[in-house]
């Protein structure tokens, strides 16, 4: 993220009124074919990215803005056409699977790219490092940023060697807390090796086994050069035998204890040089998985005030209801001024 304003000294978020553009810019929203999605595990998180399209589509006219839809679903041909045909000024690419694969969002950034077409999306390079979390945490080791312990699974067996317990277990290639249930943290190593089984014949793919951080949550939000204020998840209202994760029941099923019981605080009630920390790591994660665009990162820091980076969102969830949202209201850009910055920032970098 060359020029991001944190990296000369303090990360300052910018609080201005939100630009609104004058010129009318043609967008297309690009988006998966949800509804072959359905019958898949993780089906709500495929379909909530209707949860984003629907208010950036209102975001975009109020904004003066034409827009129209591409599913990917009527195949590339298609794509390429409409493309070539309409010649947008603008891709909001929304597509977080191609043909229900999540390496098709990479792709489809590279085919814009080739297309020589101005989009929102983060690099298909970044989406590829940060898409598989076993490869983004050997990134990020490399680069000096802390992750936490782990092991992996490649054939649904326990491996011989675990990091610290407790553990959490979470498929290496899945996104939106899929799979990543509520009893995804256990102590116990025959639930551990049962859930890691159960997940490999699920999902199969490598299985990452974790030491489960104890502590607070944090996430750092940026759009562009610019960040946005940080967030905190609060656990508190979670029953004690429930473990604080933003598990799948908490991001997606909106009448579970989980969902109702984890609130995010935004601005997080942290002292400025703990923010400046958080701030300082998760642009450390985003310049080492080249990240440039919008993303969100995903923080822990334990009792001791060690902090990891727990993975690295690119193109982050934009529905109103999730973190990009709330901390784009706390910065007083509301939500179209969220979406009107990703617009400003996509149209003026190089494609
Ligand atoms: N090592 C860990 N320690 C503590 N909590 C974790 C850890 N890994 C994941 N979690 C919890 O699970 C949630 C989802 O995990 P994450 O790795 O961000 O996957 P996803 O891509 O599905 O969001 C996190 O927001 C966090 O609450
Ligand atoms: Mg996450």
């Amino acid at each position: 993220m060359p020029g991001i304003r944190a990296r000369r000294g303090e990360a300052r978020v910018s609080r201005s009124a939100p630009r609104i553009r004058r010129s009318t810019r043609d967008v297309v929203i690009l988006h998966d074919d949800t509804d072959s999605l359905k019958d898949r595990v993780g089906a709500e998180a495929h379909v909530g990215v209707w949860e984003a399209i629907l208010p950036i589509e209102e975001s975009l006219v109020k904004l003066g803005h034409r827009s129209r839809r591409i599913s990917v679903g009527a195949g590339v041909t298609d794509l390429i056409q409409k493309i070539q045909n309409w010649r947008p000024d603008l891709v909001f690419h929304l597509a977080e699977t191609a043909f229900g694969d999540t390496i098709g969002e990479a792709h489809l950034a590279s085919l814009l790219d080739l297309l020589k077409c101005p989009h929102t999306s983060v690099g298909a390079e970044a989406l590829i490092f940060c898409r598989d979390k076993l490869k983004a945490k050997s990134i990020l080791r490399e680069h000096g940023v802390l992750t936490p312990q782990h092991a992996t699974s490649f054939d649904g067996r326990l491996p011989e060697t675990l990091p610290m317990p407790p553990w959490i277990s979470k498929p290496t290639l899945e996104d939106g807390s899929i799979g990543i249930t509520s009893d995804a943290v256990t102590s116990d190593p025959i639930k551990l090796r049962r859930r890691v089984q159960r997940l490999h014949r699920l999902f199969s793919q490598p299985i990452l086994i974790e030491t489960y951080i104890a502590g607070r949550e944090f996430n750092v939000g940026v759009v562009g050069e610019q960040v946005m204020p940080l967030a905190e998840i609060d656990f508190s209202g979670l029953p004690a035998r429930s473990p604080g994760i933003v598990g799948y029941e908490a991001k997606w099923k909106y009448s579970s204890f989980q969902f109702k019981g984890t609130a995010t605080l935004c601005p997080a009630p942290v002292s400025d040089a703990i923010a400046q920390r958080m701030y300082r790591v998760g642009l450390a994660a985003l310049r080492a998985l080249n990240v440039s665009g919008y993303a969100r990162v995903d923080i822990r820091m334990d009792a001791k005030g060690q902090i990891y980076i727990l993975e690295v969102n690119p193109n982050p969830d934009l529905s109103p209801i999730a973190g990009m949202a709330k901390m784009a209201n706390i910065a007083g850009w509301g939500f179209d001024g969220l979406i009107d910055r990703i617009l400003t920032h996509s149209l003026i970098r190089r494609h």
